[in-house]
């Protein structure tokens, strides 16, 4: 026996098609504004409303944090700052934040300001966390406007 769409369900009196076709018109035909509330997704939320959905980081004396990149298959959180890179265990716990500093060598920092930059422009600004693979990240900075690329493994920094 052939399958129609037209078939009749038992205990309906209505063919099945033509019951869509009522549904789809109901749907289409109900009011959009007015009683029934329009469900927008929004895209952004005022920081106050956001604050009870936010912990928040930060370490003295260490500013820039300029860059994120989430590690799902160590559940680790790096955050790149001046000089510094943290990794925070996922969920947060509250845990001291393990780091990993890469600071620029004093005698090219000074290098940096004799050519007339500002002290504070001479540090490494890390810019660029990526996944290198298992065990290693790998890493740039601006490195006081000379940017240099580095991996890290476990607690080490290994220059490129
Ligand atoms: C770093 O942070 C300081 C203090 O918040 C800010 O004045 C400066 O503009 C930042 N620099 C960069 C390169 O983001
Ligand atoms: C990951 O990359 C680093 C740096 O290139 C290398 O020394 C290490 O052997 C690599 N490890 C694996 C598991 O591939």
């Amino acid at each position: 026996m052939l399958i129609s769409p037209a078939r009749t369900r038992p205990g309906l009196g209505l063919p099945l098609a033509s019951l869509f076709r009522l549904l789809l018109l109901a749907v289409l035909s109900s009011p959009v504004s007015g009683r029934v509330p329009r469900s927008v997704p929004r895209t952004s939320l005022p920081s106050s409303e956001a604050d009870s959905y936010l912990t928040r980081f930060t370490i003295p004396q260490t500013y820039n944090y300029s860059v994120l990149l989430v590690d799902p298959a160590s559940h680790t959180l790096y955050v790149g700052a001046r000089d510094t890179i943290f990794a925070l265990s996922l969920p947060f716990s509250g845990e001291r934040p393990r780091r990993i500093d890469w600071m620029v060598p004093e005698a090219h920092r000074q290098n940096c300001r004799k050519k007339g930059k500002k002290e504070a422009e001479c540090h490494n600004f890390v810019q660029i966390l990526a996944i290198a693979n298992a065990s290693h990240l790998l890493t740039c900075g601006t490195f006081a406007f000379d940017p240099k690329c580095g991996v890290i493994g476990g607690s080490s920094m290994l220059p490129l």
